[in-house]
């Protein structure tokens, strides 16, 4: 149960475990999610889903907090994964970079990026457009995943560059990183579906190319569709897919930086100027949507069965023989998770906190992202605790949990 306002921060079901008093450098439990301590393990192991940037790192440094916190649920064999908004790499090219970075371990596996569920899509959409991303990154991330054919927005500038006279691409860029147009066939051959993996590098770019395609005449760049012709123009002529919706989040700046939210707005306004101020159907995936917890849920759960199958997996190095990571299909919902409690660490209220009320599981709302306690009079969302960090996030865990 959430606690109806904040004034019930004053008020505790158990005193000494579970509230600490409202300060910054103690943690705050808003509901009391501890068992009494002979029924803890008898209910079920517990999991850990993290966020990324603003709990583990911040703009690619890592936040000290990290590593202790990630070391001490190995130490207790506690599964964890990490469930992040972020993307625009492959998942074990991720994770070989956090690795280094957090000086931790991190099985590909236990990853989740925003895109990742896009995996699921390869049976469906055979020519795509990936958008988002540095460099032509998006496009070997997209082929990785099993898409036959990916054009990136280089291509069709590189076809064409009156497309958008203010592109920012250098003609050395558009040399390595888009496709000879005599392979990408950018108007002669139509794509299936709009796929937006990670944050434009291009705004100008990205969204003049996204915005004729969703009113091309089925998929075929330069053309237009006959709106007197279309029923349905809530229904772009091409689906598109957003990999999330994050229209906050943090790096190293000291205030929030816009996300990938911030290019849905601009698309779906732009549509609606376009198709008679109609809303515009699009997917969006990513937290705080349920499909992303169902997602992660299958992993953990896997991932879990995999520890107790072999418990050196912890140890997963870049000479280790990498394992597969077993895909749900999209909107699968788990059944006989083991887990008696999930908890989630998050920085950002309106994804990762919501997301996880949501779905059930407990959150731990940390004070080394985009959430400050200037917030709190207008938060919407209420986690189930508030730390300053994530290292208080898993100690005070484990110890309400009994484990320490
Ligand atoms: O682009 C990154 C961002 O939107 C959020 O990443 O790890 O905080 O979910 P994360
Ligand atoms: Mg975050």
């Amino acid at each position: 149960m959430f606690l109806p306002s904040f004034s019930r921060y004053t008020k505790s079901c158990r005193p000494e475990r579970s509230l600490r008093c409202f300060c910054s450098s103690s943690p705050v439990l808003l509901r009391d999610s501890s068992l009494a301590h002979a029924q803890l393990h008898a209910a079920g192991p517990i999991g850990f889903v993290f966020d990324i940037d603003g709990v583990l790192i911040r703009g690619g440094k890592r936040i000290e907090a990290a590593k202790p916190a990630l070391q001490l649920l190995n130490h207790h064999r506690i599964p964890w994964i990490l469930l992040t908004n972020g993307g625009g790499y492959s998942e074990a090219a991720r994770t070989a970079y956090l690795s280094t970075l957090l000086d931790v371990n991190i099985n590909p596996v236990q990853l989740i990026q925003s895109h990742t569920p896009f995996k699921g899509f390869t049976k469906t959409y055979r020519r795509i457009l990936a958008v988002g991303g540095l460099e032509d990154r998006v496009r070997h991330v997209a082929r990785d995943y099993g898409f036959e054919d990916v054009l990136i927005p280089a291509d069709i500038i590189r076809s064409n560059q009156s497309v958008w006279p203010f592109h920012g691409f250098s003609a050395d860029q558009l040399n390595r990183w888009a496709l000879d147009p005599s392979i990408t066939n950018v108007f002669k051959k139509p794509i299936d579906a709009i796929m937006v993996f990670n944050d434009p590098r291009d705004m100008g770019t990205d969204i003049q190319i996204i915005v004729d395609y969703l009113n091309s005449d089925n998929g075929l760049y330069g053309t237009i569709r006959n709106l007197h012709k279309v029923s349905h123009n809530h229904t772009p002529s091409i689906p598109i897919f957003f990999s999330n919706n994050d229209l906050l989040w943090a790096n190293d700046f000291n205030l929030p930086r816009f996300g990938q939210g911030q290019l849905r707005i601009i698309i779906e306004r732009l549509y609606q100027e376009l198709n008679n101020s109609l809303t515009l159907d699009s997917t969006i995936f990513g937290k705080p949507f349920k499909s992303q917890y169902d997602f992660a849920h299958h992993i953990l759960i896997d991932w879990y069965q995999s520890l107790l199958k072999n418990p050196n997996l912890i140890n997963f190095n870049s000479n280790s023989q990498a394992l597969k990571q077993i895909l749900p299909s999209i909107g699968e919902i788990p059944v006989n998770s083991p887990f008696n409690k999930i908890y989630m660490v998050g920085d950002n209220p309106e994804s990762d906190i919501k997301g996880a009320n949501n779905y059930g599981w407990e959150s731990c709302l940390v004070r080394t992202g985009v959430f400050k306690d200037d917030d709190l009079p207008d938060l919407k969302v209420k986690p189930t605790m508030i730390v300053d960090n994530v290292y208080e996030a898993i100690k005070f865990v484990l110890d309400i949990n009994g484990y320490i």
